[in-house]
């Protein structure tokens, strides 16, 4: 190996949209010696009311497309939507470690002291079996409040692309949550999509008293032990490179935000037949 190279930990962490930055922060905090490639689908996203075969297949062919142009040492599938239906064929191709973002039902069901924790997803991870077999294997002791919303991914994917965010709309998506009777509401809900942290201010404001879960902090934990025994990438210089599909609107504010999580520039990223 040539002395001019530089050996990293290459993460390549996949979303639909940006939500999975929220993911990406929190690997980076406790693995901050990784180099992050990020992979969004603009041009499919959302995924939330998107049907299971139509994730699977699509979520496939870019992340083989991704195996076929860059070399990785790990996966991060920083999307619920996508991780509660594509792992396993995800697994079967794909070679490498993949690491896969699922609602934080376990956690919450052990946070939560009146034993009501809300469920706020997309309608796709809702709906999931996995999501049904989380719910059965961890938190059959407790009452689960589901709220699945496509549109909150797309409020929060505004908010981080041109800082506008719609408080009224999220009030109205968490109104489930706020029963008039305070004794049976939630004390305890699960941010189930990725994108949900990049609102989590709001959040917090609309349900006061009401402790957030995410998986964000695991899945540092998880991708630090993942990349322990993964293959060093041999390159020229240590590089985070940001990559999207489709056709970018606001291409001046995105780029100006991917900056702020140390992307220099964003990438058209196009699949493989
Ligand atoms: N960020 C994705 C998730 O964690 C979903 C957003 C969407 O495409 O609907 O579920």
């Amino acid at each position: 190996m040539s002395e001019s190279k530089v050996k990293v930990k290459r993460v390549l962490f996949f979303d639909s949209g940006v939500g999975g930055l929220s993911v990406l922060n929190a690997v980076r905090q406790i693995n901050p010696s990784i180099e992050s490639y990020y992979l969004f689908d603009n041009e499919c996203f959302p995924y939330g009311d998107k049907s299971e075969q139509f994730i699977v297949d699509r979520v496939d062919s870019l992340l083989e497309s991704a195996c076929h142009k860059f070399d990785l040492s790990a996966i991060v599938v920083a999307c619920n939507t996508a991780s509660t239906v594509a792992l396993p064929e995800l697994r079967d191709n794909i070679k490498i470690p993949i690491v896969g973002v699922v609602p934080a039902i376990k956690p919450a069901a052990k946070l939560s002291k009146n034993k009501i924790v809300g469920l706020l997803a997309t309608p796709g991870t809702i709906s999931r079996k996995y999501t049904q077999d989380l719910i059965e294997n961890f938190a059959s002791d407790c009452q689960i409040i589901k709220v699945g919303n496509a549109n909150l991914a797309v409020i929060a994917e505004k908010r981080l692309s041109t800082g506008i965010v719609d408080t009224k709309a999220i009030l109205k998506i968490v109104e489930p949550f706020l029963n008039k009777d305070e004794t049976k509401r939630p004390d305890t809900v699960v941010l189930g999509c990725t994108h949900y942290p990049f609102v989590k201010d709001i959040l917090t404001n609309l349900l006061p008293n009401v402790r957030l879960v995410d998986s964000g902090e695991a899945i540092g934990r998880r991708v630090k032990d993942v990349i322990k025994d993964a293959s060093f990438i041999y390159t020229n210089e240590k590089q985070d490179r940001v990559f999207y599909t489709g056709n970018l609107k606001n291409i001046d504010d995105r780029l100006t935000m991917v900056r702020t999580f140390g992307f220099r520039q964003l990438e058209k990223f196009e699949l493989l037949n």
